[in-house]
């Protein structure tokens, strides 16, 4: 796969992604084994394909949904506020709930969502992100399932974007800083 030019680097190659993804669903599958009533929920759209991966190699019963927030504006520039845009199909309520996003950068975001879905009392509520950025972190939120760490850089590729581009590249590469600065 070429690589784009403001493509720094790749930091995660495709099949380094596909074995961790198999590692986390092997764990989550496991430890939801005993569990009726799994719900997956992707935030859209950076989780679409971790989740669309991810979802695939569980091999416990689970549903599929997503809700879609608002992202970053302009770049990498973070508004701070986080705004609900879609909300999920189905209800939560008594249900096992797994949270599933790309990246956790400072945390505002999945705090958000974790005090969403907290209101709305499901019978469990976790959460599985492909990537954190702890060095970035503003508030400290709970991650039960965490495919990488990865330095402060910007990150796109598998779902991950800026200003939507780059989705669709198969692995995860850095963004050379003259593109985003
Ligand atoms: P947080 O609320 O600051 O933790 O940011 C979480 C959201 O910011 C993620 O769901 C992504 O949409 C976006 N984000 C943060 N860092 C990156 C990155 O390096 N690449 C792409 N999106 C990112």
């Amino acid at each position: 796969m070429e690589i784009p030019n403001s493509v720094e680097k790749v930091l995660l190659d495709e099949e380094t992604i596909a074995a961790r993804v198999g590692e986390l669903a092997a764990q989550i599958s496991a430890d939801y084994a005993d569990n009726d009533g799994l719900i997956l929920i992707g935030v859209l759209k950076g989780a679409f394909i971790f989740l669309a991966d991810l979802a695939r190699r569980l091999t416990v019963s689970h549903h599929v949904d997503f809700i879609a927030l608002s992202s970053y504006n302009r770049g990498t520039a973070n508004a701070g506020a986080v705004r609900l845009i879609m909300d999920t199909r189905t209800s939560v309520t008594g249900q096992h709930v797994l949270v599933v996003e790309d990246i956790v950068d400072t945390g505002c975001t999945l705090h958000y969502l974790l005090r969403t879905f907290h209101a709305r009392k499901p019978a469990s509520l976790r959460s599985c992100v492909l990537l954190s950025k702890p060095d970035r972190r503003q508030i400290e939120v709970q991650v039960d399932y965490l495919g990488f760490e990865i330095p402060n850089a910007w990150v796109v590729g598998y779902g991950l974007d800026y200003a939507d581009r780059f989705r669709t590249l198969p692995y995860i590469g850095e963004l050379r800083r003259e593109a985003y600065e």
